[in-house]
């Protein structure tokens, strides 16, 4: 890493693939399907504005939120191994937000002098450029070419060529529904080359003390994540979601194996989304799921990776978190 002028620093490129009014027309539609019928819902994609990416910062460094740690230890200590396993001259993350625990790892290639590229992919436009800017600081002559997409929709249209790893950090997997991991996983398997590496991090079962801890934090940070999405429906289409009469309710799901993060409106309301030509009568204690965040099992994971066209090779992991590394296969 240099501390001197910068010289060599390549200026980062960033990519837009989501069309101009694309975050209008798809917050419509998401708007009218999640929240118009019930269960309402709502994708957790609609969490990240900027304050939205700024509390989910917030998130990683509150002491019940382990997950954050747990893998920055896991990938501190087997970034060389992953390094040297991948043979990668290109790094694609998937749901960058702001790299931070990637550096980690892009230390280990840039010490082997192995990485020619970095590409972050993020819906967060912000964020992304951000974190874009500072990587290309902190790693003179490394390419960063930053994609804002969407990455269920946007896996075939990212840079080509080069040896990959794909990154997909976080536990974000989890926030999908098991149909849409399916589609997502071989949609992503169909994007590599054989031999490309996926290094994927997921938070593991445990109990659901410590999972109810985790994304219930008595400060109100977590709370006042979930309750951002509504902000945005509000500010994008006019909505007038009274957002103080909203109780966060996080619970386990046994059966399911994920947390299920619910705000549940405390009294009636009428809500008017004009920009959604939408009115919704919400019940007093009527719930909108506005994220599912799975944990998973190690076979789970191998069988879902090979469903997909990913062989599993190596599972590393305490108790609380796993980060796998498994390549597509021919
Ligand atoms: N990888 C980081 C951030 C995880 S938060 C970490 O491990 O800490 C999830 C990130 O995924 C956010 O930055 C959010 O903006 C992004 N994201 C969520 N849904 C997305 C989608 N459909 N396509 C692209 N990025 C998405
Ligand atoms: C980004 N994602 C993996 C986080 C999670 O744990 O599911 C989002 C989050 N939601 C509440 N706290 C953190």
């Amino acid at each position: 890493m240099s501390t001197g002028p910068d010289v060599n620093v390549v200026e980062p490129t960033v990519s837009v693939l989501l069309d101009p009014g694309w975050a209008a027309d798809s917050l419509i539609s998401d708007v009218r399907r999640g929240l118009g019928s019930q269960p309402r819902t709502l994708p957790p994609k609609w969490l990240y504005d900027d304050r939205g990416s700024d509390l989910f910062d917030q998130i990683t460094r509150l002491t019940e939120y382990y997950p954050t740690e747990a893998e920055r230890a896991l990938l501190a200590a087997h970034a060389d191994e992953i390094v040297q396993l991948s043979g990668a001259d290109t790094v694609v993350e998937l749901g960058s937000g702001t790299s931070d625990k990637t550096r980690t790892l892009l230390d280990a290639f840039s010490s082997h002098d192995q990485l020619e590229r970095f590409v972050p992919v993020d819906v967060s436009e912000g964020t992304l450029r951000t974190a874009a800017h500072e990587l290309s600081r902190r790693y003179p002559g490394l390419k960063v070419e930053a994609v804002v997409g969407d990455f269920t929709l946007h896996l075939s249209n990212l840079p080509a060529g080069g040896r990959k790893l794909v990154a997909f950090l976080g536990g974000t997997l989890g926030n999908l529904y098991v149909e849409e991991r399916a589609a997502f996983l071989g949609a992503l398997a169909d994007s590599l080359a054989p031999g490309d590496c996926l290094l994927l991090g997921t938070d593991l079962v445990k109990s659901s003390d410590r999972l109810i801890a985790a994304y219930n934090d008595p400060s109100g940070v977590t709370a006042a994540f979930a309750t951002n999405c509504l902000s945005v429906v509000n500010r994008e289409l006019g909505a007038d979601f009274d957002l103080d009469a909203f109780s966060f309710v996080p619970f386990w799901d046994p059966h399911m194996e994920r947390m299920d993060l619910r705000l549940r409106s405390e009294t009636p309301q009428t809500v008017a989304v004009p920009g959604a030509d939408l009115t919704i009568e919400l019940a007093a204690g009527e719930e909108i799921r506005v994220e599912i965040s799975t944990k998973f099992r190690p076979d789970q994971l191998r069988s879902e990776l090979a469903a997909a066209g990913f062989a599993l090779e190596q599972l590393w992991s305490d108790a609380d978190f796993a980060l796998t590394l498994s390549r597509r296969t021919p």
